[in-house]
């Protein structure tokens, strides 16, 4: 049962005695509202605390508690023998504002907010990365078989007995045992050829390609990217305040001459090589020479997005675009979220040795430094075996997956889907058949749970390109039949209603 008060000026005022906010917190709350929101006015004594203690049947200290609070943050003022009054001394405009707030429903009221023309169209875009689970969302990766014990022990290790760094001073590139364990890593995978030193660690490579483009991009210019492509690398050029020329590619990956006939002054070509985001292309050798060739010659760079090639399921993973690099003209763009998980925030970038400083001072004045404690622990990782491991059985799982995604879908949905196996990724593309529109089975799919995406959002320019991006890594074998049934229920429906 609630505790209330007769007086007229506080009727509203209840008190829960069962709640575990203490009842003289309760009570300055609930008299601030009132004199806020203008149901007890400026001027107003307050009953006495005796009276008021025994009207609510709390104690006389719990009022004079509550009292002494409000008095302290200047809502009522006291004075010795005449009692407590509601101050005069509240501004109108604040008491007008407080009482349009209680209007909307929305919490905060409407109003102009003058942002900069960049957060304006960033603005609409922003879903948050808010999890919302694993069925067929592409770029998960499996989370139950990620071996936290060990993850945890080295972790552990380390914050038991911090060096003095770990707390205070990290170095702005990264610790040198993780600059060192990438370097040597990235050599014997991707056969990126680097020094430690030219490994600067940063927060997720989505950080990695903001400073890239920061680096490279004046407001205004013009800058290559793949259609379809990264939104991320979008995004980062919009907020660079630059142009993104979306260039289209086709199966051996990025063109060189479409792209210049495009924007031939564009001074920074954004590509995925290994495997194109999100079609899945590697792109051809000629292709990748004809593109070095050109930054030499003109003078230009390359943003290398190597975001999830350790997952190659025919033959050897491919060797890096900065591998084949001898002019300095590739900036290597590398995450652990998709070997480990997102939420470390830990990435990489190698850039050519006369740009370490340059990235080094743009680092440094966005967040200064990851996390010391992830990166000694994640320098172990590496080092003592413990990733290559990983990366080995979940290649042969997501392999596994894979099979039996693409045999489900071609054996239940070849009405409405067409369905190859990838030779790597973590994702593959159904194309949908006609009158299947990818952005309505989009929205659908979610409904039902399914975190698959329509790939003509992947587009800069208004398409014709139907498909879906299914993503089998981080969702069970087992799950696999439940939830194709579920699409196919879907695919059913949406080509019903046209
Ligand atoms: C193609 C591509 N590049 C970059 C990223 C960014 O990854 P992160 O910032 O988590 O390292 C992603 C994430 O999904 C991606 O799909």
């Amino acid at each position: 049962m609630a505790y209330r008060t007769k007086n007229a000026h506080l009727a509203s005022l209840s008190l829960d005695p069962d709640s575990i906010d203490p009842l003289h917190r309760q009570l300055f709350m609930v008299l601030r509202e009132a004199i806020l929101d203008g149901r007890i006015k400026p001027g107003v004594r307050l009953p006495s605390s005796r009276i008021l203690a025994s009207d609510l049947k709390v104690s006389r200290n719990t009022v004079l508690t509550a009292f002494d609070q409000l008095t302290a943050e200047g809502y009522i003022t006291s004075r010795v023998g005449a009692g407590s009054y509601v101050s005069d001394q509240l501004p109108d405009d604040f008491l007008e504002r407080r009482k349009k707030e209680q209007q909307t429903t929305s919490g905060l009221p409407k109003r102009e907010i003058h942002l900069s023309r960049m957060a304006q169209k960033l603005r609409k875009q922003a879903d948050g990365d808010i999890y919302r689970g694993k069925n067929f969302s592409p770029g998960t990766p499996e989370f139950d078989q990620f071996p936290f014990e060990d993850w945890a022990r080295l972790l552990g290790r380390h914050w038991r007995r911090p060096k003095p760094e770990f707390l205070v001073g990290n170095p702005i590139g990264g610790s040198r045992v993780l600059r060192e364990a990438l370097a040597d890593h990235l050599g014997q995978t991707r056969a990126v050829r680097c020094t430690p030193d030219q490994v600067i660690v940063l927060s997720g490579s989505q950080q990695a390609i903001h400073l890239v483009i920061t680096a490279f991009a004046e407001a205004g210019d013009r800058i290559w990217m793949e259609e379809p492509g990264y939104p991320g690398i979008r995004n980062s050029i919009l907020y660079a305040g630059a142009t993104p020329v979306a260039v289209p590619v086709d199966e051996e990956g990025f063109h060189l001459e479409t792209a210049k006939k495009m924007a031939p002054e564009a001074r920074l070509a954004c590509i995925s090589p290994s495997h194109q985001y999100p079609l899945g292309h590697t792109m051809s050798l000629p292709r990748r020479l004809d593109l070095l060739k050109w930054a030499r010659e003109e003078n230009r760079f390359i943003l290398e997005d190597d975001y999830d090639s350790e997952y190659r399921y025919t033959g050897r993973p491919l060797s890096s675009l900065q591998g084949l690099d001898t002019d300095n003209r590739v900036l290597y763009v590398g995450t652990m979220s998709k070997v480990m998980f997102p939420g470390l925030r830990i990435g990489y970038l190698v850039v050519p040795p006369d740009l370490v400083d340059v990235f080094l001072s743009l680092r440094k004045d966005v967040d200064g430094h990851s996390p010391a404690v992830a990166e000694a622990a994640l320098a172990e990782f590496i080092s003592e075996g413990y990733l290559a491991a990983h990366i080995r059985r979940m290649r042969l799982l997501y392999e596994q997956r894979q099979e039996t995604l693409v045999s489900l879908l071609q054996e239940k949905a070849s009405e409405y889907l067409s369905v190859t196996p990838q030779e790597s990724g973590m994702h593959v593309i159904a194309w949908t058949k006609p009158p299947l529109k990818d952005r309505d089975i989009e929205t659908e799919a979610r409904k039902a749970g399914l975190l698959l995406r329509c790939l003509s959002g992947f587009y800069e320019k208004p398409t014709d390109k139907s498909g879906l991006l299914i993503g089998f890594a981080g969702t069970r074998a087992e799950d696999m039949p439940q939830l194709v049934d579920k699409l196919v229920y879907i695919l059913k429906n949406q080509s019903g209603q046209r």
